[in-house]
């Protein structure tokens, strides 16, 4: 087993924390893969918050564990890993002692600061860190998105941070690269010749990469108004799921390499600038509707507001500008209240070339691999095939079906535990670097900015469909339509 670690967590009590990392942390614990003598430190701002954090850790466990997994005995193996301390992230008093004071107890440990805090506040805390002569060699940080609000903020957040931490030492976060189904992209992409061969703009008609939320604002109002969903979603996980399908193979999956083309991905995208965003977006936003057979809220009644053009949803067409991916659209997706929770990606291969079938055996679909990420994990291949049992020629679809659930029995995939481990394992391989940031937010100012210069409002759509109908005018003018899922 790997060797202790000390956690330091920044934001301990906040929603994060208390509904990602502390559950992380005790799944990691519970399957024996947190090293044995590990130290988790949950800062709170108050005093009273920490001393009742074994409590507050607790009930959150309960809550956002998943059926069966909490259990008093494993609980209290535990909660003595956990050791609240209090301070002000952003005054360098004495009450930072407490923690120096357990952090130098065991001086020559990894030590890794995860800053499940507000952007704005990494600075202070990195500086005072540093004050304090908490930051080591052996010192990680981990910070979460959003990094900035766009490309200048964010190289701004990413310079302060420079100044304390190495690159090699920063470890930023985007969960869905912890997916495990995410993982398996890769391992499907560059383990199988089968796919490798038929992976380009010969075979492929295009590509979708969608992921529909069900949920709201979940409290996050002021956040998500500020920030809408293509900062939110698009500029981070979903670039980062089209870098994953579309780059070229490295010829080891080391960080550096999977880095390195992933930014010539990104490089490549066909900037959006000026009426070219028109013609290739579509923003949303819901309006009350019906969700299963709940009465949900519009946008605006949950921010209690009377207007504001953020966007919960948005459609866009993309495209790869190199010689793999020339003339392939990559439409991407994600929304708030929409009908399905679901993260997905399908490959839409081309037709047959000639049909050798009389008409009456059926229409020949084109091969289409869809790769679900979530709320269940599976490949699924679909492909033609004779009717069985028929006497005329008669085709039909058929599907190669993988559900990794299924296939593996206590197969429970946490995005969250899988990054803080490599975090302390020094595998930076999962997480982002600075130039992925700042090439990421290049390609998605402008579409900010031409929205904000002409005013754009949002297209309504009702909470629990998959969206504006100018979403599904977007493909249809291609001669497409999104495949939601079922
Ligand atoms: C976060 C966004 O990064 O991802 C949230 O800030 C969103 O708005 C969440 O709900 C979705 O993550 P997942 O893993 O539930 O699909």
């Amino acid at each position: 087993m790997a060797n202790p670690f000390d956690m330091v967590l920044f934001g301990g009590g906040g929603d994060l924390a208390l509904r990602k990392l502390i559950p992380a942390l005790y799944r990691a614990f519970m399957e024996g893969s947190l090293a044995e003598g590990s130290r988790i430190l949950p800062v709170c701002r108050r005093r009273e918050d920490a001393e009742k954090y074994l409590q507050t850790a607790q009930d959150a466990l309960k809550i956002h564990l998943r059926d069966g997994e909490y259990s008093d005995e494993v609980w209290t193996d535990f909660s003595p890993l956990l050791r609240a301390v209090s301070l002000d992230i952003a005054e360098p008093d004495e009450q930072w002692d407490g923690l120096a004071d357990i952090l130098d107890s065991e001086v020559d440990r990894v030590r890794i600061f995860y800053l499940a805090i507000p952007p704005a506040v990494f600075g202070p805390c990195c500086e005072n860190l540093s004050i304090k002569g908490l930051i080591h060699d052996n010192s990680r940080v981990v910070v979460e998105k959003p990094l900035g609000y766009n490309a200048q903020t964010s190289d701004e957040i990413n310079s302060k941070i420079a100044t304390y931490f190495p690159e090699n030492n920063i470890f930023r976060i985007d969960h869905y690269l912890g997916k495990e189904t995410v993982q398996n992209l890769l391992a499907l992409r560059f383990s199988n010749v089968l796919f490798e061969h038929l992976w380009d703009a010969q075979t492929i008609d295009h590509i979708q990469i969608s992921i529909s939320e069900t949920v709201g604002l979940e409290g996050r109002a002021g956040f998500y108004d500020e920030t809408g969903a293509l900062r939110d979603m698009v500029q981070n996980h979903l670039l980062q799921l089209l870098c994953l399908i579309a780059m070229e193979s490295p010829n080891k999956m080391t960080a550096k390499n999977i880095r390195a083309e992933k930014i010539k991905v990104l490089e490549a995208l066909r900037p959006l600038v000026g009426e070219t965003v028109d013609e290739n977006t579509v923003r949303g936003q819901y309006v009350a509707g019906g969700l299963g057979t709940q009465l949900v809220p519009g946008y605006l009644e949950e921010l209690d507001e009377s207007s504001s053009t953020t966007e919960t949803f948005v459609a866009i067409r993309a495209h790869i500008d190199n010689w793999r991916w020339a003339g392939v659209p990559f439409y991407l997706r994600t929304g708030k209240r929409m009908e399905k929770r679901c993260a997905e990606i399908v490959i839409q291969y081309k037709k047959v070339s000639h049909s050798v079938y009389e008409e009456a055996a059926g229409e020949v679909i084109p091969n289409r691999l869809v790769i679900r990420l979530q709320p269940e994990e599976s490949i699924k291949l679909v492909l033609m095939a004779k009717k069985m049992d028929s006497l005329t020629m008669e085709l039909q679809p058929a599907e190669l079906n993988l559900t990794l659930s299924d296939t593996y029995d206590s197969f429970r995939s946490d995005a969250y535990k899988r990054l803080m481990l490599d975090a302390a394992a020094n595998n930076s391989a999962l997480f982002i670097h600075r130039e992925e940031v700042a090439t990421a937010w290049a390609w998605v100012d402008p579409i900010i900015d031409h929205w904000r210069e002409t005013g754009n409002q949002p297209h309504l759509y009702r909470a629990g469909t998959w969206g504006p109908q100018a979403s599904s005018e977007l493909l249809a003018r291609d001669g497409r339509h999104w495949f939601n899922a079922k």
